[in-house]
């Protein structure tokens, strides 16, 4: 069956590819807003190449345009498809991901077990699951093994420079 690729906008404020042995290209996942962007700016403030993605297109256009070393996607992180479209306007810009910060999730539904619907049972499931896979399993097969940051360890982003961070993420992962 014939696969159409969603729409997505990609949003960069300069273009171009770094240099592989310029800064680390960071990728954070719903980071136009939020916690998601208290990440971006204290990476980028290391000098960091930082990419967000996020669903809200007019957030991500307005974290690029206030932040113009910063480039982004919008994308719905539980679409496979839009996944792939931010990874595409990554590696076409950066070459290269050296850190995922896999920011993206929702609360879901607060109801009594019998009055939450399917739909949003799912939705839940598959932005707070599914992308969290999606992205990391993007990640090492196209950058061999980069540090992957949730919940928790993504909070410590905000109180650690970024390098420290991702050496103590490394070191939590064995490497
Ligand atoms: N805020 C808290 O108190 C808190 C506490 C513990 C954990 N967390 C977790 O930290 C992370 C960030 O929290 P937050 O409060 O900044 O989140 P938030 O609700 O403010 O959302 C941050 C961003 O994610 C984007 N987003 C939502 N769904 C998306 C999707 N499907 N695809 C792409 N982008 C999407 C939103 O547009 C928004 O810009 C979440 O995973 C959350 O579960 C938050």
């Amino acid at each position: 069956m014939a696969c159409r690729a969603q729409p997505r906008r990609a949003v960069t404020a300069t273009g171009g590819s770094l240099d592989p042995d310029g800064p680390m290209a960071v990728l954070i996942t719903g980071g136009a807003t939020g916690i998601g962007r208290a990440i971006a700016d204290a990476f980028l403030a290391e000098g960091r190449a930082v990419h967000i993605c996020d669903i809200d297109g007019a957030a991500v256009e307005a974290y690029v345009d206030s932040h113009p070393k910063a480039s982004g996607t919008q994308a719905d992180a539980a679409n496979i498809v839009q996944v792939d479209g931010v990874f595409d306007d990554l590696l076409t810009r950066y070459g290269a991901l050296d850190v995922l910060v896999n920011n993206v999730g929702i609360a879901g539904p607060t109801a009594a077990v019998e009055d939450i619907e399917p739909e949003d049972w799912d939705r839940t499931i598959a932005i707070d699951l599914n992308a969290q896979f999606y992205f990391t399993r993007r990640a090492c097969r196209c950058c061999g093994r980069p540090v992957a940051a949730r919940s928790s360890t993504s909070l410590r982003a905000l109180r650690l420079p970024g390098v420290r961070c991702a050496r103590r993420m490394s070191r939590a992962n064995g490497r």
